[in-house]
């Protein structure tokens, strides 16, 4: 009875996890969904923990449970809490990191139960030993690799490049292959320190394998451990013959996936050139000073502005990272409902990649109680340009470069951008001519139709607020 109305619970959880992943792909839908995908993971853990019995045995050791998941819920919450939006990206590193480390955890409990089950001689639990195997390799990958990123996101890490550093992340894959393999078919005397052997150059492997990689494409890293860990979690699913944890692993799995290889295309770049190609690292392409020069930008007064912009039948905004850094989310709605007031249609232009995590410029929008149907996806905004009397670019950079479609050297080539030039006029807000993410220059900001209106976003809008309000 106990056993059905624990797979009952499992049921539960895994339609949970599915229901909410598909509510996380719409931002009216996205917090419903995290916290319908949270209830059913509440309901397998409660099912596990009290109705789960092997043999008649429950899982006691209450004691344990109940105040590890006390001390997690108090971390995860503060985290949580206290966490600027801009660091997103380190805090999902960081908590992916321990789900890696869990999953390899995992197998090696279940491993050395296997040694101590087959009195030595596991050749006679091959797939099992197979499964325990992938828990830790991936795991341990994840686990380490994700310490790395969130250290380099934070700054604390720095990107080391040496030379041959390639040829020995795949010099180190093949000498775990190649124990493991030893260990599944070899038979070794002690398999023991095989085992530990692996774990350890796993670790090593998931070092320096995000090391080399440029630190502002962590987010693309990030996406990608994050499906390793799902992956790990199922090899954890098979081992327990947990239906939840092996769907709740998969989904993760394949999420991570997807969403790795949508950024990859939303940059135009490929998963290999993101792995080995050191964008975004410490050696930009322009120096400090800014972008080099290529003739001179046209500056535009906050009184010119305020009229441009409150006499416009049409203005698309297109917010990017600056606009988060400068947490400018609230003064824009602020702007955008002054417009609106005055009778000017106002919408936001949202680039596929704007910021530094997915949905990034959703969220931070979200945030300020921006109406979702004022966002338009990429493709929507370029038709809109051409009748559109002002554009307003808050912090953005790379995502309006119109090298991407010019200039074939350049590193975003071929990565789609939003055609800010098709609108009548186009003002950009930023603080100096320093480049973007990319460290290249943005030849959109010396063209005829754009002004310059520099400046920290938060500033600027909040003086153009007052502006327009006395007009
Ligand atoms: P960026 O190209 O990084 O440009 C941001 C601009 O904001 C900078 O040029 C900076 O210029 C300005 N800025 C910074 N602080 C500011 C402030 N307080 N006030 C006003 N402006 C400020 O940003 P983007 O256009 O959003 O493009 C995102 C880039 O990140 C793309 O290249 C994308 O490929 C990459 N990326 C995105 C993701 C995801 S998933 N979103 C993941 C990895 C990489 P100043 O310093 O002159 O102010």
């Amino acid at each position: 009875m106990e056993l059905s109305i624990l797979t009952f619970c499992y049921l539960i959880a895994s339609v949970t996890f599915i229901l909410g992943l598909k509510m996380l792909s719409n931002p009216a839908t996205a917090r419903k969904g995290n916290l319908v995908a949270a209830a059913g993971m509440t309901i397998a853990i409660i099912g596990t923990i009290f109705l789960y019995e092997e043999e008649g045995v429950k899982l006691g050791n209450y004691g344990w449970i109940f105040g590890g998941i006390a001390i997690g819920a108090i971390v995860g919450t503060l985290a949580a809490k206290k966490v600027k939006m801009t660091a997103m990206p380190e805090m999902v590193s960081m908590f992916n990191g321990m789900g890696g480390a869990c999953a390899a955890l995992i197998s090696i409990v279940e491993f050395n139960h296997l040694v101590h089950e087959a009195d030595g001689d596991l050749s006679s639990h091959i797939p099992t030993l197979l499964i325990i195997l992938l828990g830790l390799i991936i795991g341990s990958v994840s686990f380490a690799g994700s310490m790395i990123a969130w250290g380099k996101l934070n700054g604390k890490i720095k990107d080391i490049v040496f030379p041959g550093q390639h040829l020995l992340n795949i010099g180190l894959l093949l000498v775990i292959l190649a124990l493991a393999v030893y260990l599944m078919g070899w038979a070794p005397a002690n398999p023991s320190v095989i085992f530990y052997a692996i774990f350890a150059i796993s670790i090593l492997y998931g070092v320096f394998f995000v090391m080399p990689i440029g630190g502002a494409d962590m987010p693309v890293v990030i996406s990608l451990l994050n499906s390793f860990t799902g992956v790990a979690a199922a090899c954890g699913g098979f081992l327990y013959d947990n239906k939840v944890m092996l769907t709740g692993g998969i989904l993760v799995g394949a999420a991570g996936t997807l969403l790795t290889i949508l950024m990859c295309k939303a940059m135009n770049r490929s998963l290999t050139n993101v792995l080995i190609g050191s964008f975004g690292g410490g050696h930009k392409e322009a120096g400090p000073a800014g972008a080099k020069q290529q003739g001179s930008v046209k500056e535009i007064s906050l009184s010119d502005t305020a009229v441009v912009m409150a006499y416009a039948s049409k203005v698309y905004i297109v917010p990017g990272y600056g606009l988060a850094v400068a947490q400018a989310q609230h003064a824009c709605h602020e702007l955008e409902k002054l417009l609106e007031a005055k009778g000017v249609e106002v919408k936001y232009a949202i680039h596929p990649v704007a910021g530094r995590m997915p949905g990034h410029m959703n969220v931070l929008l979200a945030e300020a109680d921006v109406p979702y149907d004022k966002l338009q996806e990429m493709e929507h905004a370029n038709e809109e340009f051409a009748a559109t009397d002002v554009v307003l670019i808050l912090g953005a950079n790379d995502v309006v470069n119109p090298a991407a479609k010019t200039d074939p050297s350049s590193p975003i080539y071929g990565m789609p951008i939003l055609d800010v030039e098709l609108a009548k006029n186009v003002i950009v807000n930023k603080r100096s001519m320093k480049p973007g993410y990319a460290g290249i220059e943005n030849d959109l900001f010396f063209r005829p139709k754009t002004s310059m209106l520099f400046g920290d976003a938060k500033k600027v809008l909040q003086d153009l607020i007052a502006e327009i309000k006395n007009l």
